[in-house]
């Protein structure tokens, strides 16, 4: 089946997800994240099977990335199969200096986090304008949708402020890959994201929310094609 595919070339964004694409080697189980940085690391791991004879297998976090794996002939898996991955490689929203992320922005971080959390290695790929000092972007909520006023409220009670996510102006709300719909939450500047991606996981009718506090390395693309990689301080 032919698809249409509308996303503009970002040098940033491909050097980040071709430098990541190194850390994958022989005999590796890999988590492939959605977005469109993580296309490039995926057609990267594509390009080597074909030309290098790279052997591995992945699980992949969307049907986007399922489309994108299989079209670059990437041997895919499932966590009832292999629930133990050697690295698992994913987009952000936003990085902050401590490599907190932020993740959601394609309404996939549900499966994202169930996948970064069963990899021995969670490696973020992103371009400059992801890095921030701190935290301030919103945070995607993935809700029941039966639950979305409750959701509303709790965040509201929090201090924040949500928007349930559409998928235009006038079509109905996002669905995610699990059926569920997406709401934004804004707080302004997020002091301490472990401190609220406990608060958030606590309330009712929360799926996942798109705080991740995990991150081993980040990969940020810059202008010039260079990419800077931090690691996790030990
Ligand atoms: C999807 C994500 C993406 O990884 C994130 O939105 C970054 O996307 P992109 O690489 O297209 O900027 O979290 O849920």
């Amino acid at each position: 089946m032919k698809e249409r595919n509308p996303s503009v070339e970002s040098p940033e964004k491909k050097a980040a997800g071709i430098a990541a694409a190194e850390l994958v080697t022989d005999g590796m189980v890999v988590g492939l994240g959605t977005g469109s940085t993580t296309a490039y690391t995926i057609a990267e791991l594509g390009r080597r099977v074909a030309e290098e004879g790279l052997d591995i297998i992945a699980v992949v976090t969307s049907y986007q990335s399922e489309m994108l794996a299989i079209q670059a002939g990437i041997t895919l898996t499932s966590l009832a199969e292999n629930p133990e991955l050697d690295l698992a490689i994913d987009g952000a929203d936003q990085v902050d200096a401590a490599i907190n992320v932020i993740k959601g922005g394609g309404a996939a971080h549900t499966r994202e986090k169930i996948v970064s959390r069963s990899a021995k290695s969670f490696v973020i790929v992103a371009d400059e304008g992801k890095s921030s000092e701190g935290m301030d972007h919103f945070v995607p909520i993935e809700v029941l949708p039966y639950a979305k006023e409750l959701v509303s409220k709790q965040i509201r009670e929090l201090g924040g402020e949500p928007v349930l996510r559409l998928a235009s102006r006038k079509d109905g709300p996002v669905i995610s890959d699990n059926g569920n719909f997406i709401i934004d939450a804004e707080f302004g500047f997020i002091e301490d994201p472990a401190e609220m991606s406990f608060i958030l996981s606590q309330l009712t009718g929360v799926v996942e929310h798109g705080i991740f506090t995990n991150v081993d390395e980040v990969y940020i693309g810059k202008k010039d094609g260079s990419v800077e990689i931090t690691k996790k301080e030990v």
